[in-house]
């Protein structure tokens, strides 16, 4: 194997072109951690280092730092705060890289297989894995559509949880507490512009709504999977005034009056607080994808040239 700079799209081709043959590809026996390591030190190595600790050759200038496998934490769960990921989550993220990143998505140039076997390998690197029972997957409800109201509820519940304090009030992701984020390998981390033309996870309902529900492990993103039902008599602290327009204040103080008191709260059937929960939850996430950009020119042209090169 060729020495690869991993930063470089050829150097990308060099890992992939061995692979191409068998693109797509579907698997034909279970994953396999041995034939795994194949795949990972053709494909994986030069970021995610040899041992797996994210420390490979090309890791150096890349921000963020490609995962260290190590720790066992990882951002994209379908499980609780804290919890492994499954094995689909992983494949997941494999197949479709992660944008605003370096790590590339790998559908295109590893088999099925492949895949599924550097799954089974790179969990071998955290000990974690080892006799864990599988993690309690979260069900998602299906996604009512969108619409006006349901957005301005969502931009009042985006102040009620002050996802502003490091995402920044039109959401740029400049919040107050912006600038001083570390992850948990003491690395700086910018919380995600939600005008962006492509979020990291997808752009997709049900993954915004997984990432605030079950929080991204090893990074400052918390869950918020027990803080949708607060009272409407919830006091709006000083900060909140401070940080937004008094009309907005405003509104957001209407919205409360409007909403079940903590005392009605604790009396309401489990159905009932089930449901308003819901409703808070997708008017937060359709609130989030009103501010999604459409993709510029360039983002355009650079997809098609992905497209290309694959
Ligand atoms: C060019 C560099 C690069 C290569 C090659 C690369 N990755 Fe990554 N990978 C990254 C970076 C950077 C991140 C972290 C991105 C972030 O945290 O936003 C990452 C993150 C990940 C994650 C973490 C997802 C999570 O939920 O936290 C997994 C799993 C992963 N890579 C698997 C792989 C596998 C398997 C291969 C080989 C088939 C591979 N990567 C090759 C750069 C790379
Ligand atoms: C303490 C700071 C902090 C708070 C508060 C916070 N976030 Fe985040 N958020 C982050 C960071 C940091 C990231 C991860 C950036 C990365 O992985 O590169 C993130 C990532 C996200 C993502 C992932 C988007 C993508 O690109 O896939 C979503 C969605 C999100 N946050 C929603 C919210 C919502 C909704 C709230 C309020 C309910 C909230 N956040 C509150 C810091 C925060």
């Amino acid at each position: 194997m060729q020495k690869i700079n991993p930063l470089s799209f050829s150097g990308l081709a060099l890992i992939a072109v061995p692979f191409l043959a068998m693109a797509g590809a579907p698997a034909l026996f279970p994953a396999s951690a041995a034939r795994g390591q194949v795949v990972y030190s053709k494909a994986c190595t030069a970021c995610h280092g040899e041992n797996g600790d994210g420390n490979g050759p090309g890791a150096g200038p890349l921000n963020p730092k490609p995962r260290d496998f190590t720790s066992g934490l990882y951002k994209y769960r379908s499980t609780g705060f804290g919890e492994l990921p499954t094995d689909e989550d992983l494949l997941q993220v494999i197949n479709e890289g992660i944008p605003h990143s370096q790590m590339p998505p790998w559908k295109h140039t590893l088999s099925e297989q492949e895949r599924l076997d550097v799954v089974a390998y790179i969990k071998g690197f955290s000990s974690d894995f080892k006799d864990a029972k599988p993690p309690e997957v979260l069900v998602i409800p299906e996604t009512p559509a969108s619409s006006p109201a349901l957005v301005q509820e969502g931009r009042k519940v985006f102040m009620a949880l002050q996802c502003w304090s490091c995402h920044g009030t039109e959401g740029h992701g400049d919040g107050k507490a912006a600038s001083i984020l570390m992850d948990n390998w003491g690395h700086p981390i910018r919380p995600v512009n939600f005008t962006w033309a492509q979020y990291k996870r997808g752009n997709d309902p049900a993954s915004i709504y997984k990432t605030f529900t079950t929080g991204l492990n090893g990074t400052p993103m918390p869950s918020f999977a027990g803080a949708f039902l607060f009272g409407g008599d919830k006091e709006i602290d000083s900060t909140t005034k401070a940080s937004f327009s008094a009309l907005e204040i405003k509104q957001l103080e209407d919205y409360f009056k409007a909403q079940p008191t903590e005392a009605a709260l604790n009396n309401m059937a489990a159905e009932k607080k089930n449901e308003l929960e819901q409703q808070r939850k997708w008017a937060l996430v359709h609130y989030l994808r009103s501010l999604i950009q459409k993709p510029t020119i360039q983002q355009q042209l650079f997809t098609e040239d992905m497209e290309l090169t694959r």
